[in-house]
């Protein structure tokens, strides 16, 4: 319906808006280059497809203010890092004073029974560790339901993403037709010089005959997944999928990993518990301390018998599990102003309102245009994607992106001051969103479809 020229013209006029309304962030970049890899601190942040990285001058509640002085309403908010607003006063406060009495001591901060308290009373599961990542909070339950189980394989689901953590990034690739596919270590890894197919079996989501097959034969320690997938667009599970998925792995005697680091975004407690699953062990990183760097991970008391039989059994040295910063006295702090003063159920409630008046603006919008590109939601979280039925797997998921057609869009959108989820097109609602910036965010939408269609 859009033509690839019609796509690219768009965006040529948009990159050079962008230009002309961004000479600082233009002059920041060629400085960076000087002496950063692509000019950022990171070279992912040179992937958003603008011309020039935005480089931020402050970032404060729903909004970011770039170095050009332009003010956007942020529905990226980091990637759901931020997804309880950029630094809430509260915790802003918090990490001052606390970072006035010690920051790393290598030791448990007096706070931290408290904390673990907390988590267990939110998140339903009695024993807790710290992590600096959502990364690396995956990557050691890994290593933790592969010591406690004794078995070395480990399943995923096609299209995931959780974190850097090698062992995941296998996917389905075709097989010479027919719908047939194969497993494979995924291509853009840079230096994985590991065949990662050895360890990691790969599956559709929402199918569940492929599941049981991969757990068959008892060799898998560990199910790792999100309980709806929000990486590879949106894919939410088909009515008692994940309750099929948990009693296979109950059935084979494999953990249950549920890695909720965006999937918090339904409520209070996350997908799962919302929706009755019970993990072995449940990974939340990113927002829990909105937006420092800590991460947390829970699991079973029966578990945590078998990780401390396993570590007691190990000759002494080092676990391969933790690094020297996990559970610093400021993260636990963050993570407990975090959860007693910031991502309470009144916030839940503003953030849960104001998506659904998102969700259904989008739904309107599309429907004024005569587009069926469908919205998913998972409470604060909406997607649109280029397709007309919500993707029921990684595989359909990856069919309906348009990298050229979600580029123009995005940098469409973020030259009108809103700024959405790159890769992808996801917007997330904080607790202080409201419907001004919503309202810009529609406009902008239905103002660029109005072009795109002619
Ligand atoms: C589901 C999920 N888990 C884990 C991570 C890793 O988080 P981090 O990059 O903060 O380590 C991500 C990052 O996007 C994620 O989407």
């Amino acid at each position: 319906m859009i033509s690839p020229s019609t796509i690219r013209a768009l965006h040529v006029r948009e990159a050079q808006r962008f230009g002309e309304r961004h000479p600082r962030c233009a002059a920041l970049a060629r400085a960076g280059a000087q002496h950063f890899l692509y000019g950022v601190p990171l070279h992912w942040m040179s992937d958003w497809g603008t011309p020039t990285p935005v480089f931020v001058h402050e970032a404060q509640g729903a909004h970011l203010t770039c170095a050009d002085g332009h003010v956007h309403a942020d529905f990226c908010l980091a990637d759901t890092a931020a997804m309880f607003g950029h630094s809430p006063p509260a915790l802003a406060q918090v990490v001052g004073e606390r970072a006035r009495h010690g920051l790393g001591t290598m030791l448990p901060g007096e706070e931290a029974p408290a904390l673990g308290a907390l988590l267990a009373q939110r998140f339903g599961l009695p024993l807790w560790q710290l992590a600096l990542s959502a990364t690396d909070a995956n990557r050691f339950c890994l290593r933790w339901a592969r010591a406690a189980t004794g078995r070395p394989n480990i399943v995923v689901f096609d299209g995931c993403y959780h974190g850097t953590v090698d062992d995941v990034f296998v996917d389905l690739v075709d097989a010479g037709g027919a719908g047939a596919t194969v497993p494979r270590t995924r291509a853009s890894l840079l230096g994985q010089v590991v065949d990662l197919t050895a360890h990691t079996r790969v599956v559709e989501f929402n199918d569940l005959p492929a599941l049981q097959r991969a757990l068959a034969d008892g060799s898998v320690a560990c199910v790792i997944a999100e309980p709806a997938m929000t990486n590879v667009g949106m894919v939410l599970p088909q009515d008692g999928f994940l309750q099929a998925v948990r009693a296979a792995c109950t059935a084979a005697g494999t953990l249950l990993l549920i890695d909720e680091t965006h999937t918090i975004s339904a409520g209070p407690g996350g997908y799962a518990q919302a929706h009755g699953i019970d993990a072995d062990l449940l990974v939340l990183g990113k927002a829990i301390a909105g937006g420092l760097p800590c991460a947390v991970y829970g699991f079973t008391a029966e578990l945590g018998a078998r990780m401390r039989a396993a570590k007691d059994a190990a000759p002494p040295g080092h676990s391969g599990i933790g690094t020297t910063l996990a559970g610093n006295m400021l993260g636990l702090a963050a993570v407990r102003a975090t959860l007693e003063q910031i991502a309470t159920p009144l916030a839940y409630d503003h953030m849960l309102a104001t998506a659904e008046r998102l969700d259904a603006g989008l739904r309107a919008v599309l429907a004024r245009h005569r587009l069926d590109w469908c919205v998913s939601r998972i409470g604060a979280r909406c997607e649109f994607q280029f397709c007309a039925t919500p993707p029921r797997n990684g595989r359909e998921a990856r069919a309906a992106m348009d990298d050229d057609l979600e580029a123009a869009i995005h940098l469409y959108l973020l030259n009108r001051g809103v700024l959405i989820t790159p890769f992808h097109n996801m917007m997330l609602c904080c607790p202080v969103t409201g419907g001004a910036e919503v309202d810009a965010l529609l406009q902008a939408f239905s103002a660029c479809l109005t072009e795109l269609l002619g």
